[in-house]
């Protein structure tokens, strides 16, 4: 049985957590690809909220094998107290694997990403401060500490004192922070190496044996496609890929392996963090979204910044993934407003109308929204569980986004709980 990938098809955030949960019933591995606990994915299921950082959003269903895989970056303290919490919740942790050739997220990471923003300034990027960018930076620069480095505790003493050997340099001559030991670090590393060892595991083989047994193999991405280092809207973006092609190489699986892949939209936009967003809107309708959708990250509880939903930017995800199906969420938080908007095409500073994303960011910066409006609906839609139940004006919402995008849109999310959705494909 071929991998599904699930990409978050805007700028994160788009209940990536309650689909691959949702789809996760029926499937036997849940794989992460990329990202670290920059990730915040929630899920809602029998009236308990969990919030997931690092572990698959697979893991409330027992017997699951879930993957940390090779792609991702994994701060050992971030996902020891995760472990724990999982656990004295009472979910079993059994089937959880972390690829040894995963990079670790090291103290002196999470210190520079928070001075480099400190030194950005008013150019910062609004990253999490998790140690995201630096650990990557490290990884291409090969001079990453990796899972595997855990078990050996000889290794770990020597890489840390060469990763070190420069950390220090920078840390205290270009961003006057203190110095770091490599044998503190080491030694705080220690109890966490013996608890995460016995997770960790070859898992592009562990995936591999799965599809050839047939089993269901989910891809869960993080962060979402105009959060994508190489093709989102840089330098405002994370430091990894979330798009779907980037979960071969963060597994270790080849691209045949994989026949389908969902695309994860809000039924609006979300961001937080910096950078350019064409829809966002300073007005009512934004506060509304915020509040009726409680638009707080689940990391850093920032305030996401709302808008309307932007289907050039959703038409490029759709390109860049080749989703075959769209999810559809939050559509219950539109219910209320007189009207509501579809970004069809941008207008350009110079007047042009665009309808497919500009690569050029001083074009893409200069863009304004051009909106196709259609009526609203005032019905509440949360206990709405077939697409014949919704209102006329919802449908038509539903219908208008799936045609504009040329994908079918297979689940419509009408409420955080696990069950409030409907499944197109069944009705
Ligand atoms: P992720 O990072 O993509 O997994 O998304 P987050 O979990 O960070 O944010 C999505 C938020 O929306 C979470 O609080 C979800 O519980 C919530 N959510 C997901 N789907 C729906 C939906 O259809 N309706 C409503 N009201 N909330 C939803
Ligand atoms: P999930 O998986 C939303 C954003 C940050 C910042 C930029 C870079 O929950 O959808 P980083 O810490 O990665 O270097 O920050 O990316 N960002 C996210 N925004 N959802 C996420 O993850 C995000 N992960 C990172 O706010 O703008
Ligand atoms: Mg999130």
């Amino acid at each position: 049985m071929p991998a599904t990938v699930i990409v978050g098809a805007q700028w994160g955030d788009e209940g990536k957590g309650k689909v691959v949960d949702l789809l996760a019933e029926k499937s036997d591995l849940v794989a992460r690809y990329q990202g670290g606990n920059n990730a915040g994915h929630t899920i809602v299921a029998d009236s308990q909220t969990y919030k997931l950082h690092l572990v698959p959003s697979g893991i409330l269903y027992p017997g699951t094998l879930c993957v940390i895989g090779t792609g991702t970056v994994v701060d050992p303290a971030a996902l020891v107290t995760e472990i724990d919490g999982l656990e004295s919740r009472g979910i079993v942790l059994d089937g959880l694997r972390l690829s040894g050739s995963a990079h670790l997220i090291m103290p002196y990471h999470v210190a520079l990403d928070g001075a480099s923003e400190m030194r950005l300034g008013r150019f910062s990027i609004g990253t999490t401060r998790r140690g995201i960018g630096p650990c990557y930076q490290d990884k291409a620069a090969r001079i990453g500490i990796r899972a595997q480095d855990l078990l050996d505790p000889k290794i770990l003493m020597r890489k840390l004192e060469i990763a070190l050997e420069m950390k220090n340099e920078i840390m205290e001559r270009i961003f006057g922070l203190p110095r770091m030991d490599a044998q503190d670090i080491a030694d705080g590393l220690a109890p966490m190496a013996a608890r995460l060892a016995p997770f960790i595991a070859d898992t592009s083989l562990l995936v591999d044996q799965a599809l050839r047994d047939d089993k269901n193999v989910l891809l869960e991405g993080a962060q979402g496609t105009m959060l994508d280092v190489d093709h989102g809207t840089y330098p405002f973006v994370t430091s990894s890929n979330p798009i779907a092609g980037a979960a071969c190489a963060g597994i270790g699986i080849g691209p045949t392996r994989i026949s389908r892949v969902v695309g994860v939209s809000k039924a609006y936009t979300t961001r937080v963090g910096e950078g350019p967003f064409p829809t966002e809107l300073d007005d009512a309708d934004g506060a509304r979204m915020l509040e009726r959708g409680n638009e707080f990250g689940t990391t850093t509880g920032r305030q996401r910044r709302c808008g309307w939903i932007d289907l050039v930017a959703l038409r490029y995800a759709a390109r860049l993934s080749g989703f075959t199906e769209l999810a559809l969420t939050k559509l219950d938080v539109l219910s209320g407003f007189p009207r509501v908007r579809i970004c069809d095409a941008y207008r350009s500073r110079d007047g042009e109308i665009l309808t497919e994303f500009p690569y050029h960011q001083t074009v893409f910066h200069g863009c304004t929204p051009v909106y196709r409006d259609l009526e609203g609906w005032d019905e509440d839609i949360s206990e709405c569980r077939g697409l014949k139940h919704l209102p006329v004006a919802a449908r038509t919402y539903v219908e208008t986004i799936a045609a504009a995008v040329e994908v079918p849109i297979t689940l419509i999310g009408t409420g955080q709980g696990r069950h409030q959705v409907i499944d197109t494909v069944e009705i």
